[in-house]
């Protein structure tokens, strides 16, 4: 399965370095892109799916066909999809690879809500398994917008396509509790859950994957994750950039339903879950719900609503705008191990920069032995792990200063992941496209977890306090701060 295949052990880098590292390529298939003109397949679908073939990991026979409304010949399909792996490709776009990749490419031109289109759909894809030999084995990923989901789930029923397939499913799923429960239920009808892939690309991030392997594969840190050792738990989400001209899409959405509710719950799920039984999919699913299921409803009182300065200028948005571009919340989670540790969150666009990660703050000593010899540092050790960028893991300690005195200071271990290991990381749409292909749900989300993290934002989404304003470029609104105090925001360094 995937963390024992590809997350241990240096062959990580190798693998989608540029040789395929011993993994094993997935078996031949159709990879059918819904939604094949969009922004989200030009900017990550195509070139993961270029890389993994320079990278020797898309199958031996395979065929990529876009599906959208866009009038666009084979021609055409393929010279979009060069421009767009030349853009976003964390690679070079090398001739002779180029052309082995454009070989299996084809698009279907279509409207997804015309029972039709999924029957030229079939037809082309019953040519591609002859031309391309790939025995009727397909991958279906849904990267629609959302409110075409239900549709293109029919299309693929009635059609017959979705027999015997996999399909991925892009987020958000729903829009509440009640609406993932929807279409969790339409999807079970057509497809069994083995073969669902809900994807929420945080988790295909190699530092989110080395939670487990730092919580599970070492002796020192499990004695202490805990409420007897650790005071409280906070994660920072912050991008530097705006909404990007997606304003319609945020208008709808905000920060609540794009960042937390698909990944931040899902990451720290990583944090606070207890050991699986093993690495098996189901094992690591059943914890993540267990964890998911502790999560209290959050508190209203609880939720920091923000909108940067500007926002409501942007195009797509309305001058009196309610949305959200940043929020932060106390979680709580009700079990033996966390009860009484706060869980803190934060997310949100145009902040002071761009970082993820996360941050243990272990309790202050007993003994205070030095307690007037502190001269600066937040006290307690804390143990930071970077998900992006400079992905890395921090332990900070405090130290004696040089000098006759005797004054502490903050002092830090550092681990940096790609100095460390000499290799670069695997980006996470390849990775989970990957493991979609080779039919591995270990890194996916489950349909129960997705409803439940609705479940836990409800209270906030139902009755959402009004948003403060922010200067872009801060670390958003004030009373962000005074949520998470007498304790404070780590300053990402
Ligand atoms: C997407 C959100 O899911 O994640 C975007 O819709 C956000 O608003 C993006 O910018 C962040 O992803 P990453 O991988 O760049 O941190």
């Amino acid at each position: 399965m995937a963390l024992t295949r590809i997350g241990v052990g240096p062959v990580v880098g190798g693998a989608l370095g540029g040789e395929s590292g011993g993994l094993s390529r997935p078996p031949p298939q159709s990879i059918v892109i819904l939604g094949g003109s969009g922004d989200l397949t030009r900017r990550k679908l195509l070139p993961a799916l270029y890389h993994l073939g320079v990278a020797g990991l898309l199958p031996e026979r395979y065929a990529v066909v876009g599906v959208s409304r866009s009038e666009l010949d084979p021609g055409g399909f393929r010279r979009w999809a060069r421009t767009s792996s030349e853009s976003f490709c964390r690679c070079d776009v090398d001739a002779p690879d180029w052309r082995r990749f454009e070989a299996g490419l084809s698009h279907l031109s279509g409207d997804l809500g015309d029972l039709a289109t999924f029957d030229r759909l079939a037809e082309h894809l019953g040519s591609m398994d002859r031309e391309h030999g790939t025995e009727g084995r397909r991958l279906f990923y849904l990267a629609t917008p959302p409110s075409a989901f239900a549709e293109v789930i029919r299309g693929l029923a009635e059609s017959g396509l979705a027999a015997g397939s996999r399909v991925i499913v892009e987020k958000p799923f729903g829009h509440d509790a009640a609406s993932a429960g929807a279409l969790n239920r339409a999807i079970a009808a057509v497809f069994d859950e083995t073969r669902v892939f809900r994807i929420d690309h945080y988790l295909g991030k190699e530092t989110v994957q080395n939670l487990l392997v730092l919580r599970f594969a070492n002796a020192i840190l499990e004695p202490l994750w805990n409420r007897r050792h650790v005071d409280h738990v906070q994660m920072t989400v912050a991008e530097d950039i705006g909404i990007e001209g997606r304003g319609s899409f945020y208008e709808e959405v905000g920060a609540l339903r794009d960042m937390v509710q698909p990944h931040i719950l899902q990451v720290l799920t990583f944090v606070a879950m207890e050991p699986p039984g093993s690495l098996d999919a189901d094992a690591l699913l059943a914890e993540k719900l267990r964890v998911l299921r502790a999560i209290r409803p959050v508190e209203p009182s609880h939720v920091v609503r923000g909108q940067y300065l500007g926002y409501r200028s942007e195009p797509g948005v309305a001058s009196a705008s309610q949305a959200e571009t940043f929020v932060a919340l106390r979680l709580e989670v009700e079990n033996d191990r966390w009860r009484g540790v706060p869980f803190f969150v934060r997310t949100g666009k145009s902040l002071a920069r761009r970082t993820s990660e996360i941050t243990i703050a272990f309790r202050e000593p007993a003994i205070e032995l030095f307690r007037s010899a502190r001269s600066d540092g937040r006290g307690g050790n804390h143990l930071t792990v970077r998900i992006q960028p400079d992905e890395g893991i921090f332990l900070s300690f405090m130290a004696k200063r040089p000098g006759a005195a005797l004054a502490l200071g903050e002092a830090a271990l550092d681990f940096w992941y790609e100095p460390t290991f000499k290799s670069r990381l695997v980006e996470a749409y390849e990775r989970l496209l990957y493991d979609a292909m080779q039919g591995d749900r270990t890194l996916f989300t489950g349909g129960a977890g997705v409803e439940r993290a609705w479940e836990i934002l409800e209270p906030a989404l139902a009755d959402p306090p009004s948003p403060h304003r922010y200067l872009p470029g801060s670390w958003g609104p004030r009373e962000a701060d005074a949520l998470i105090a007498p304790r404070r925001w780590n300053h990402p360094g």
